[in-house]
């Protein structure tokens, strides 16, 4: 049995899988539409969510399974004390694989020692996001026909955003990949990823506080949103959360074929406007999450 906790749990060959039998799945729903039947999906949401939890219950619907669970701690046991290992134990009876989102760090490696069935981490606090990352590497793959030889520009919360400490990860097993890191200096990068991601693989790396300077070399621009939820200060969020809004006008001296992207949900860093740009991936990229999700399930539950 085996869970994804952190993206480097698969290796590059089993992401190609994955990524290959999600694009079938674009191409071909309907040689799908069964592979689940009789299986449950447990969504176990800890912290509020739209795409993540939606996407993975349409994805089971999808594949002919069906979904339980919940969306906020407050409607759960855990609001009467109940430990994450416990729930997990329990609802490893009623369910074949659950996808948990926790704001504690390590809460989803937890259950995966207690389920009893594989576990999906669906985000955990400011650490990773796995699935979010599949779905930024599927979309990435599909825009630009490759996962490396690019340069990748990070913007924005890179302290708080979980999505992005899993993407450095996954592409620093990719060939001559280079990462341009765009933060105020409040939020860069934690020193852990930088000392045994990037020094530890050699991956070429720069941080700065200048997206405008950093724009013209970029093949892909990932913006985040400012985590509020994990600031301990309101002023402090209040101060840094406008560092950096992305505009028509910005991306002028940007790539033609550069892909914007963004885990979203978007707060303020991108206009609107921008949307109209055929650059912007954003929206898209939040479609391939259910496709990559499908993928996943199949494989975790071991599905031909
Ligand atoms: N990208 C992402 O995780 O979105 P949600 O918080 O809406 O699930």
């Amino acid at each position: 049995m085996k869970s994804l906790i952190d993206i480097l749990d698969l290796s590059v060959n089993e992401i190609d899988n994955l990524i290959d039998t999600a694009n079938d799945i674009i191409a071909n729903p309907e040689k799908y539409a069964h592979k689940c039947q009789g299986k449950k999906l447990a969504t176990l949401f800890f912290e509020p969510s739209t795409r993540t939890r939606l996407s993975f219950e349409a994805a089971m619907y999808e594949l002919g399974g069906n979904v339980l669970g919940f969306s906020e701690a407050q409607s759960s046991s855990s609001s009467k004390g109940e430990s994450v290992a416990d729930t997990v134990k329990v609802v490893g009876y009623y369910a074949d694989i659950i996808a948990m989102r926790h704001p504690k760090e390590g809460a989803p490696l937890v259950a995966s020692y207690n389920a009893g069935v594989p576990v999906i981490n669906a985000g955990d606090g400011g650490h990773n996001h796995p699935t979010q990352t599949l779905t930024d590497l599927l979309t990435i793959k599909r825009e630009k026909g490759r996962l490396d030889n690019l340069t990748v520009g990070f913007c924005g919360d890179l302290k708080f955003g979980r999505t992005v400490h899993s993407l450095i990860g996954a592409l620093s097993r990719y060939e001559n990949v280079k990462i341009v890191l765009v933060s105020p200096k409040e939020l860069t990068v934690p020193e852990y990823i930088k000392k045994e991601v990037l020094e530890a693989k050699n991956i070429e790396f720069i941080e700065t506080t200048d997206l405008e300077s950093a724009m013209p070399d970029l093949d892909i621009l990932y913006m985040t949103r400012v985590q509020r939820e994990r600031f301990f200060n309101e002023q402090d969020y209040i101060r840094l959360k406008d560092s950096y809004i992305l505009t028509p006008e910005k991306l002028e001296i940007a790539k033609n074929d550069l892909c914007i992207l963004h885990p979203l949900p978007r707060v303020n860093e991108i206009k609107v406007a921008v949307d109209k740009d055929s650059r912007a991936k954003y929206f898209e990229q939040a479609k391939n999450g259910k496709y990559i999700r499908m993928a996943l399930i199949l494989k975790l539950l071991e599905v031909e």
